[in-house]
């Protein structure tokens, strides 16, 4: 019989007490896949209720995480509190001490897991993190062990879950507030909902998957980012009245001057895009390499069950690697130039309230020709005194000029609202 292999779980929140019930109700089939039992010897949590029902399951409950990864009966640690300490303390802390790691930490993994991989002990297991990215979605392995040979170009995804089911309710005619509660209720959004909202999650998991698809060591300042929450009913209505929807859209893409990275909230073809009719929670990653050519991965990218289907994989993995005295490998990655954000690239979507009279597209067309842009299509929104334009791709700098020109007029137009926008496949 092969010796237990003692877990400590640092955080029983949603996720952790899903992962907590797994390993106790699928304890035999865990144990057959990762050659031997596992048991839960240790959970640190704060909140007395949980820390109680825990307790009554007959687990060691530390009020402090630190007493639960220095505890000498732990082999692997499962980190499940989020943000970057003290997650990030505790995290140097095991590999310290030579234990296996798995963690659902973005914020830890994007801004140091190239340093903490570096810091994994021999045969200790190895530091895992698939739940860090797309939740249920296996697409960092999908990177690292399916796509060795190839280049990956281009990623495109929605890999933020909160946002993605904020959007959809705003489609279906909730108010914000409301939606982000709903959200916040499911277990999608962050114990502070303005990285999601904001999009510092989203730059969070676009910074690994560069990491993995790309060997680019990357930082999350070095995402263009913007949110969701300057979007409001209006412009779901123009942007549906053009059969097209809103996403909050991730892309890291290879050029000469290097990569360009950026999570913004786009205009997404309704029909026949792969990023546009994700329900709820749902992630989809779209991978565009030079062999592969392109593929698309989707699923439940947020939620304690999809995430705990991750956190179980991990766990198996990494006890595995540690029975065989091995540690599960990681990609190496370098850091790399980082494309001016001002010169990349992204076609435009526009709202352009005018003054209603007949000469305001030739007007327009003329003030965003002087910034550079060029309009592939301009037509009345839904007010007499509205105007919707789609603008070819340009550079971010050219787009930023236009947008200057229009408002410089002097006649009353105004720029409500302006969205990167993705064609049809892309
Ligand atoms: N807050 C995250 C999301 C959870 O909404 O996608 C999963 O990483």
């Amino acid at each position: 019989m092969a010796t237990e292999l003692g877990i400590a779980l640092l955080g029983a929140g949603t996720v952790g007490a899903t992962v907590a019930r797994e390993l106790e109700v699928h304890a035999d089939r865990l144990a057959a896949r990762s050659g031997g039992p596992l048991v839960l010897r240790r959970v640190a949590e704060r909140d007395p209720g949980r820390a109680r029902q825990l307790a009554a399951r007959g687990v060691t409950v530390d009020a402090e995480a630190a007493a639960a990864v220095a505890a000498p009966d732990v082999d692997i640690v499962v980190e499940l509190l989020g943000g970057l300490e003290p997650a990030g303390t505790l995290l140097d802390a095991a590999l310290q001490r030579g234990l296996g790691i798995v963690t659902a930490n973005k914020a830890v993994i994007a801004t140091a897991g190239h340093r903490l991989v570096e810091a994994v002990q021999p045969a200790s297991g190895g530091l895992a993190f698939e739940a860090a990215v797309g939740a249920a979605i296996p697409v960092l392995a999908v990177l690292r062990d399916s796509l060795r040979g190839d280049e990956v170009r281009r990623i495109t995804a929605v890999i933020n879950g909160t946002t993605n089911h904020i959007l959809g309710r705003l489609e279906a005619g909730d108010d914000f507030d409301r939606a982000v509660a709903d959200a916040q209720e499911r277990g999608y959004a962050e114990a502070n909902p303005t990285n999601d909202l904001d999009g510092h999650d989203a730059a969070q998991k676009l910074c690994i998957l560069a990491w993995f698809a790309m060997g680019a060591e990357v930082h999350p300042d070095q995402v263009q980012r913007r949110g969701i929450r300057d979007i409001d009913p209006a412009d779901i209505v123009a942007a549906a009245r053009l059969g097209s929807v809103i996403r909050l859209v991730a892309r890291v893409e290879r050029s000469g001057a290097g990569l360009a990275l950026s999570v913004q909230p786009t205009l997404v073809p309704r029909s026949g895009h792969p990023l546009s009719d994700l329900e709820g929670a749902d992630n989809a990653i779209v991978v565009e390499s030079d062999l592969a050519g392109r593929l698309v991965l989707r699923g439940r990218g947020a939620g304690a069950e999809a995430a705990a289907s991750a956190v179980l994989s991990d766990i198996v993995a990494v006890a595995r690697a540690r029975r065989a005295g091995r540690e599960v490998p990681q990609p190496p990655a370098a850091p790399v130039p980082i494309q001016d954000g001002e010169v990349s690239e992204t076609a435009a979507w526009l709202r352009v309230r005018v003054d209603g009279r007949p000469d305001a597209s030739a007007v327009v067309v003329e003030a965003l020709a002087r910034g550079g842009v060029v309009v592939e299509q301009i037509g009345p929104g839904g007010s007499g005194v509205e105007l919707v334009v789609l603008t070819r791709s340009a550079t971010r700098a050219a787009l930023d000029r236009s947008l200057t020109a229009l408002e410089a007029l002097g006649v009353p137009v105004k720029v409500v609202q302006h969205l990167d926008r993705l064609g049809a496949t892309a």
